[in-house]
């Protein structure tokens, strides 16, 4: 026979790899049935990255689910008896990417049983070799969330406020963070040692100081404590096969996850080339004591589908990501214009995208930076991707799509709001006239009565009755709002907060029409001078968030291009100054 090596497809052979690796450490095979109780996914939703779950009813008239995840079967079934249990496996997973289910393989590995820094640090060992197993260019972050949740302890926060604080976090959104502090009423010096910790990127030597100035109790103490103990257990590996090169390591406080579960280190994987995390784990016993366990856990996954297509592509862009070089996409338009100007400030500038031209992408080979001209809406699918390393999107488009990008700075540039506005005059909160408010509410299509429909109206701010009036009771009434809108996740987060019932009209352009047309009551929508909706009898009533343009940047490109990327960041802020 052939070697087998030969005869293997990409993704086998890197499972035949794996499972090599895992078996010389002493780990065994755990098998398992594809199908599990939707029951153990409902009760842990919080635990797995996407929310959607293929079920079906078994024979015994039982809700089962294609399982989404493997981690939370083997705690289920792992017996609570003391003894340390090293496992690993290859399975199949079907999770939602949003749109379709994929089945999607997984290999992983858990560790089940008295953890202690020893086994921690062989379980990172095994998380790089991992990597190495696909290339030789590849990182691994590790953070502790002894840190983030010592550092929440300090200040009151309800669940809502914390997982708020955690995505800015993990987004390095410094700007978004003070802001967060200053409407939570929390001090400066606290948001600030918030905004530090997002930031905190390097070797453990490197970041020490700044993390120990950072512990203001215990929690973080015993945090800073392990990973110095996990630092010396690492280095103490030497230089054989087993050891790790502690330039491939790298302490990053951005990684961050669900704090019901995790509790220790936590870690993340990525390799050049690649747009997104290939691996992800971390100390997770937590999971184990909703289950009624007291044993300690840790393990990893390493996601193979994206491995096996982007290992593909990785060669395509190798050259790129060799050189250094930065590519950066811009929203074409006005705003794209402002944000150049603000490179070509900071040093960074290409003359040739001034000229007049339809060219789209420009390149200064000099500063090794390249520019896209890219549709506003798109430029954070170009840095989730990774096509793009850096972009200039508005905060619009970011709330909007939540993409997993880093978030690094606020250019200043853009500002407006994302609104809710109505037909009509409506009296603003500090609309102090004595003039009755004309009625608010507008026709529906089909509405042939002159009365206005008890549906559409919308309440005003200053009405001291306490009957609600005709024209405010629709507003009050049960009767969904229509709103048209060019940001439904926007919109219907905004009206699930105020636990208000809603349509989404989602339109794409014009937005002011949908009312003036009788196709919605209400819009969602961006106001900048006002103009649009004064010049078509409209008026703001409520104002959703704030918005200018930000710098954002791709995961994986900061992990391996994070010194440029902080020198450009750091250019600009001085060039702004
Ligand atoms: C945006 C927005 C409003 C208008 C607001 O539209 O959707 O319609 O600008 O600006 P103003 O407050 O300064 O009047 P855009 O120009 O993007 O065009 P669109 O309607 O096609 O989305």
């Amino acid at each position: 026979m052939d070697n087998i090596q030969d005869i293997l497809r990409y993704d086998e052979l890197l499972i035949f790899r794996l499972r090599a690796l895992y078996e010389k450490f002493g780990y065994s095979n755990y098998k398992m049935s594809r199908f599990e109780e939707y029951e153990l996914y409902a009760e842990n939703k919080a635990f797995m990255p996407s929310g959607d779950i293929l079920t079906f009813t078994g024979a015994s008239g039982r809700l089962m689910a294609l399982r989404p995840d493997v981690t939370l079967s083997i705690v289920k079934t792992s017996k609570d008896d003391g003894e340390l249990k090293k496992l690993y496996y290859n399975e199949n997973i079907y999770r939602s990417d949003g749109v379709e289910f994929k089945e999607q393989m997984q290999v992983g590995l858990e560790c089940i049983g008295k953890i202690d820094v020893g086994l921690m640090g062989e379980v990172l060992v095994l998380a790089k070799k991992s990597l190495e197993t696909v290339s030789e260019h590849s990182r691994l972050g590790i953070s502790h969330m002894g840190f983030l949740s010592g550092l929440l302890q300090y200040e009151s926060f309800s669940m809502m406020q914390k997982s708020e604080i955690i995505a800015c976090i993990s987004e390095k959104n410094t700007s978004g963070l003070r802001a967060l502090c200053m409407e939570y009423g929390c001090s400066v010096e606290f948001s600030e040692k918030l905004a530090a910790l997002s930031q905190i990127h390097g070797s453990f030597e490197d970041v020490a100081c700044r993390l120990r100035e950072l512990s203001i109790n215990e929690e973080m103490n015993a945090a800073f404590v392990e990973l110095e103990a996990l630092h010396k257990v690492i280095q103490d590996r030497g230089t054989g096969p087993l050891s790790l090169c502690p330039a491939d390591i790298y302490i990053d406080f951005s990684i961050v996850n669900d704090i019901s579960y995790y509790s220790g280190i936590i870690f993340q994987g990525y390799i050049e080339g690649i747009s997104a995390k290939v691996l992800s784990g971390g100390r997770y016993d937590e999971l184990l004591r909703k289950f009624g366990k007291n044993a300690g856990a840790i393990g990893f996954a390493v996601y193979l589908d994206a491995l096996s297509v982007e290992q593909r592509k990785q060669k395509d862009c190798s050259s790129a990501s060799e050189t250094k070089s930065i590519n950066i996409a811009l929203p074409k338009g006005r705003l794209g214009e402002k944000a150049y100007e603000i490179f070509e400030k900071a040093g960074y500038g290409c003359p040739e995208i001034k000229e007049e031209s339809r060219k789209l992408v420009f390149e200064n080979l000099e500063t090794g930076i390249r520019y896209f001209w890219v549709k506003p809406s798109d430029v954070a699918i170009y840095v989730e991707r990774g096509v793009a390393d850096l972009g200039v999107a508005g905060k619009d488009i970011l709330l909007e799509y939540s993409p997993d990008v880093y978030e690094l700075l606020d250019l200043g540039i853009g500002k407006c709001n994302i609104s809710v506005a109505v037909m009509g005059t409506v009296p603003l909160p500090d609309d102090k006239t004595d003039e009755p408010s004309p009625c608010l509410s507008v026709p529906l299509p089909d509405d042939k009565t002159d009365e206005p429909s008890p549906c559409l109206s919308v309440p005003l701010s200053d009405d001291k009755t306490d009957e609600p009036s005709p024209c405010l009771s629709g507003y009050l009434s049960p009767c969904p709002v229509r709103v048209a809108t060019k940001f439904p996740n926007i919109a219907r987060k905004h009206y699930r907060t105020q636990g208000r019932e809603i349509d989404i009209i989602k339109l794409n352009g014009s937005i002011e029409l949908a009312p003036l047309l009788g196709l919605s009551d209400v819009i969602v929508d961006i106001v900048e001078t006002g103009q649009t909706l004064l010049e078509n009898n409209m008026k703001p009533i409520e104002q959703i968030a704030e918005v200018s343009a930000r710098l954002i940047s791709n995961k994986a490109s900061y992990t391996f291009k994070h010194e440029i990327i902080d020198k450009i960041c750091e250019k600009i802020q001085h060039s702004k100054s």
